[in-house]
């Protein structure tokens, strides 16, 4: 059963056209980046562990913009898992997919984007009960041709391609009937953070919602 203030992960993937895949090295930065994202219409946030500071920016903005859902990115260990939930995290994506952490963070109330590049791992996670993935590294790993190649034995399964997607080419990955949304880390550049150019942000987030003709 979801637990309550939880989502699906097909809620997550639904809720706008991108999910922005955000660095965070600095702290301060979290809470006004979250609000400017929010102001240009994204609240699906997720923000990857890949710092140091992570697990802080995560809790910062669950705890200070209600508006938004945080999520943890780059998760890859039970441990990794357990420290998200317990920072406020409220769904998780990780780039590639263990058993161990697909169950990890089914105990901890986690919707789980688990990443998929082959027709193996799609089959191990949707054996693990998991309908929606996001296919990473997606570009790279064959891109809008390997969605449609999947789409075939794979019907039933959605997907959220990120990796090498930009606002040029997300068009054509959200016009595939299996791309329920993108992820991407073109919103929140390093140096917009680093110059806290929050109006640039929230008017690149704004842009998104057009993406999909
Ligand atoms: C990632 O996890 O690094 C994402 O796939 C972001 O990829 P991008 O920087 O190409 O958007």
């Amino acid at each position: 059963m979801t637990p309550p203030n939880s989502f699906t992960a097909l809620q997550v993937m639904q809720d706008a056209p991108v999910i922005p895949v955000i660095v965070l090295h600095d702290v301060a930065h979290a809470v006004p980046m979250a609000r400017a994202l929010v102001a240009g219409g994204l609240r699906m946030l997720e923000v990857t562990l890949r710092t140091p500071q992570a697990l802080a920016c995560i809790e910062a903005i669950a705890r200070e913009v209600p508006e938004a859902v945080v999520g943890a990115g780059t998760v890859r260990t039970v441990a990794d898992t357990v420290a998200a939930a317990g920072a406020g995290a409220r769904f998780a994506v990780s780039p590639g997919y263990t058993p161990a952490v697909g169950k990890a963070c089914r105990s901890e109330g986690l919707a789980l984007l688990p990443g998929v590049a082959t027709a193996s791992e799609i089959m191990m996670a949707q054996d693990d009960g998991f309908t929606e993935m996001k296919f990473f590294p997606a570009v790279q790993s064959g891109g809008v041709g390997m969605l449609k190649a999947w789409s075939g034995p794979f019907f039933d399964i959605r997907f959220c391609p990120t990796g090498g997607i930009t606002p040029q080419n997300a068009p054509e990955f959200l016009a595939l009937p299996n791309v329920a949304c993108v992820g991407g880390s073109w919103l929140v550049p390093a140096n917009l953070l680093a110059q806290a150019d929050w109006a640039l942000v929230t008017e690149l987030a704004k842009q998104t919602l057009y993406l999909r003709e």
